[in-house]
């Protein structure tokens, strides 16, 4: 990791252009225009562009982390920070969380930019007046815009677009995403993911099923509308919740990790991965004791529950990249032995980084 880092150019912000990066390689771009020896320009975007090892990796068939302490509590008068999501902004940090107050009402925040985890603890925590529960953050470059789809509007799934993402209540006003409906639960944890032409919305049901929903990429952002299709099918505990989807940088390949409720109620994380996102998606490491992530690899010992989270993208944009090179999955995490009701289980977020 230092290694990448020191190899990483730190872009100067052009004038008048704040918030923006160059490109390494790219046209318009006046800073380092190539990576030096050995490194290659892995990721470029307005937003992020990286000098990286040139090296590809694939994704383990059988996953081991090690993991942080809990990185952060929540401020006075919040129990739990739970359902993160991360973009790099700038070389920095940028995590939105619900949150949960002292009554179990369910709301939204966004934590201040912070260029370490060590920092996650000190750093601001920043309130939206309108709440946004499950916020799952990204940039859509076809549009230069930044999307926050969430769940529990007017309709199952909402929307908000930012040109600044740093701001919590810098957003706009709300959107509907999709209006659907799935027989005996409701739609949860909406995840988005596009290739060059279409725009897929995946979901969970907290029953047992994953589904798709898709549109044009040149109508996003708009309304997936009410239609979609099931792509898995399991027990409920199987197939639970906080579905996400990724695209594997260096190799044509998606992943997709779904939250599991295991033997002892511990949650966990299975995965499948697929060569198209309008593909069938193949079991990858789905046994609880050989997860993609969860107490029996997670090397956490302050946690039981590996749970909602993001993995940390290598780009912002909407093809949600991950770098199985480099494999850090933020995740919500809870005291070993706290009970009560569920709204209030004391989440805090954790950092897993894949052992190799
Ligand atoms: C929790 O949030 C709800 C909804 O915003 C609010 O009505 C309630 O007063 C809050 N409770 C506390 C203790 O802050």
């Amino acid at each position: 990791m230092i290694w990448f880092a020191a190899l990483g150019l730190v872009l100067p912000m052009v004038a008048g252009q704040a918030a923006l990066w160059g490109q390494c390689g790219g046209t318009g771009w006046t800073g380092a225009t190539t990576c030096v020896t050995g490194a290659c320009c892995t990721y470029s975007n307005p937003y992020y562009s990286q000098c990286r090892a040139c090296t590809t990796c694939s994704l383990p068939s059988v996953y081991k982390w090690e993991s942080t302490g809990p990185l952060a509590d929540p401020e006075s008068g919040y129990v739990s920070l739970k359902d993160f999501s991360h973009v790099p902004y700038n070389g920095q940090h940028l995590v939105y969380a619900s949150d949960v107050n002292s009554t179990g009402h369910y709301g939204s925040l966004n934590f201040g930019l912070f260029s370490d985890w060590n920092s996650m603890a000190s750093t601001s925590q920043n309130v939206m007046t309108q709440a946004a529960v499950a916020p799952n953050v990204f940039y859509f470059a076809p549009k230069n815009i930044w999307v926050m789809p969430y769940e529990w509007g007017a309709s199952p799934f909402m929307y908000r677009t930012s040109s600044d993402p740093t701001n919590a209540n810098g957003w706009s006003s709300t959107q509907s995403l999709f209006t659907g409906s799935i027989s005996g639960s409701s739609p949860i944890d909406p995840a988005l993911i596009a290739d060059d032409t279409t725009m897929y919305l995946f979901f969970a049901g907290d029953n047992g099923y994953i589904y798709r929903a898709s549109m044009p990429i040149g109508d996003f952002p708009g309304s997936f509308g009410s239609s979609y299709t099931t792509v898995l099918s399991d027990s409920t505990h199987n197939l639970f919740e906080a579905v996400q989807v990724y695209s594997v940088q260096g190799q044509n390949q998606y992943l997709m990790i779904v939250e599991s409720i295991g033997s002892t109620n511990d949650r966990y994380f299975r995965s499948f991965t697929a060569s198209s996102l309008d593909g069938s998606w193949t079991p990858q490491a789905t046994s609880e004791s050989a997860p993609f992530a969860g107490k029996a690899n997670s090397g956490a010992t302050w946690t039981n529950d590996i749970s909602s989270g993001d993995l940390i993208r290598s780009s912002p944009d909407q093809t949600m990249p991950i770098d199985p090179c480099n494999l850090q999955f933020l995740y919500q995490g809870r005291a070993i032995g706290s009970g009560g009701s569920y709204s209030l289980w004391p989440y805090r977020p954790g950092l897993l980084t894949l052992v190799r």
